[in-house]
């Protein structure tokens, strides 16, 4: 259906100043930041294995975010595109095999997926938005080695069933935690539920240095794997060497190391992410408990309130008129952020999010000319559809929901006009 783009104007609109921008840990930079990016720079050593003045910042990154975490091991990397690839490679995948993946993700995920030759498999949501257990086990074939489960939008979604089913089924879970940093479910960390975790530190996520990522596990041999698969292919020694002994670690490099002027500024992000998403938390909160008033609003299904990061509000109508109505109002009461910022949308908006609008995806592209992954003999009879209709549910709520990030930088009066807002709207739409 073509989006309704109707203007709707308010006489007296209750917000004229745009919202803040989203940004989670970009706002709480200051001083700290700009002094650990200097400290590198005064070192004149960036490449965390050798430098004139070498301060170990990628390697104390790494302990002080798996203990955050709660995993043995974490491995600092590029982005999180590339945290993606370099776990499915520690895990082994490749052509002739299926991974599952969420209808709502990221393109990246589903990229990481195609990039290793394997055939991604779509699960469709549930009321979490995140991967419904039941879809994922009718999803499973012979084929099938894992399963991806996003933590979309700020919560996390059911880890502990949907690892159960991986055990039941033998098949990895690796979680990606991207959009759900510092997220739980009863007071286990997410990317701790599964074999590995995946994280990213991109501009608009709950910490951030711009670009970065972050690969957990509590598997020493993942560990080593991934730890070569990153870099070039190869183990290091203590002193950041290259070593070829181990026959198990001559695999293939690629090339996404995270650098030291990164990692010392995440170092100060991990230390402000509690502040930052307790906020946020704190904003979201406050904001659903007024809409609790209103039965007719569906809100997301949280599985722990406690473990939510707080960055994004989701909230579900009759249908996808109502939805289309109430957003336009909204958007008309000033519940907007400047035309940099996607902000308020319905979920149909939210680009490649949405599995139906992943154009590589929907044509089966190929990078190379001989239809790489599609066309390989070893995936022959895996072909799946990847069309809007494949995931009924997903596609319901897409249409009825709204979209709403939670800046983590709302004042007590941005939160008390997105609820008059909201109250306004919803006694004129519903
Ligand atoms: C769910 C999800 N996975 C993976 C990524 C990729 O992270 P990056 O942008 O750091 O490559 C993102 C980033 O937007 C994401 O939202």
């Amino acid at each position: 259906m073509a989006e309704d783009k109707t203007i709707v104007e308010s006489e007296a609109p209750v917000r004229v100043k745009p919202l803040p921008l989203e940004f989670p840990g970009v706002h709480y930079y200051d001083d700290q930041e700009i002094e650990a990016a200097l400290r590198v720079l005064r070192s004149r050593s960036l490449f965390r294995y050798y430098g004139i003045d070498l301060q170990k910042e990628t390697e104390k990154f790494e302990e002080e975010f798996a203990r955050a975490v709660g995993a043995r091991y974490a491995l600092a990397v590029a982005s999180g595109t590339s945290a993606l690839s370099v776990a499915l490679s520690a895990l082994g995948v490749g052509p002739g095999q299926e991974v599952i993946v969420p209808a709502y993700m990221w393109v990246s995920v589903v990229a990481a997926v195609v990039n290793q030759g394997a055939i991604p498999v779509l699960g469709d949501i549930d009321d979490t938005f995140c991967l419904d257990p039941r879809d994922v086990e009718r999803k499973i074939t012979p084929r099938t080695v894992g399963i991806i489960l996003v933590h979309m939008s700020g919560a996390p979604g059911d880890a502990k069933a949907i690892r159960k089913i991986a055990k039941d089924k033998n098949v990895f879970l690796l979680e990606d935690c991207a959009q759900c940093n510092g997220g739980s479910i009863g007071g286990q960390k997410v990317g701790t539920f599964g074999d590995m975790g995946i994280f990213s530190f991109q501009m608009n996520k709950n910490m951030s240095s711009g670009e970065g990522g972050c690969v957990v596990t509590n598997d020493a041999q993942l560990y080593r794997r991934a730890f070569a698969c990153h870099d070039l292919g190869y183990a290091r020694d203590e002193n950041g060497r290259l070593v070829f002994n181990d026959p198990t670690l001559c695999l293939w490099g690629r090339g996404c190391r995270m650098d030291e002027l990164r990692a010392a500024i995440l170092r100060v992000q991990l230390e402000k992410l509690p502040t930052i998403i307790s906020a946020m938390r704190r904003s979201k909160y406050r904001i659903r408990q007024a809409l609790e008033r209103f039965p007719e609003v569906q809100l997301r299904k949280i599985q722990d309130p406690l473990g939510d990061t707080g960055c994004f509000l989701i909230t579900t109508y009759r249908d996808a008129d109502t939805a289309r109505r109430v957003n336009r109002m909204l958007r008309a009461e000033g519940i907007v952020t400047s035309p940099q910022g996607v902000s308020n949308v319905v979920m149909t908006e939210w680009g490649l999010h949405l599995y139906y609008n992943n154009v590589s995806l929907l044509q089966r592209t190929s990078a190379d000319r001989g239809g790489f992954p599609w066309k390989l003999p070893e995936n022959a009879g895996l072909e799946r559809n990847y069309a809007k209709g494949a995931c009924p549910v997903a596609d319901g709520l897409f249409e009825r929901s709204i979209l709403l990030p939670i800046p983590s930088c709302l004042t007590d009066q941005d939160e008390r006009e997105i609820i008059q807002a909201f109250e306004k709207t919803l006694r004129s739409c519903l």
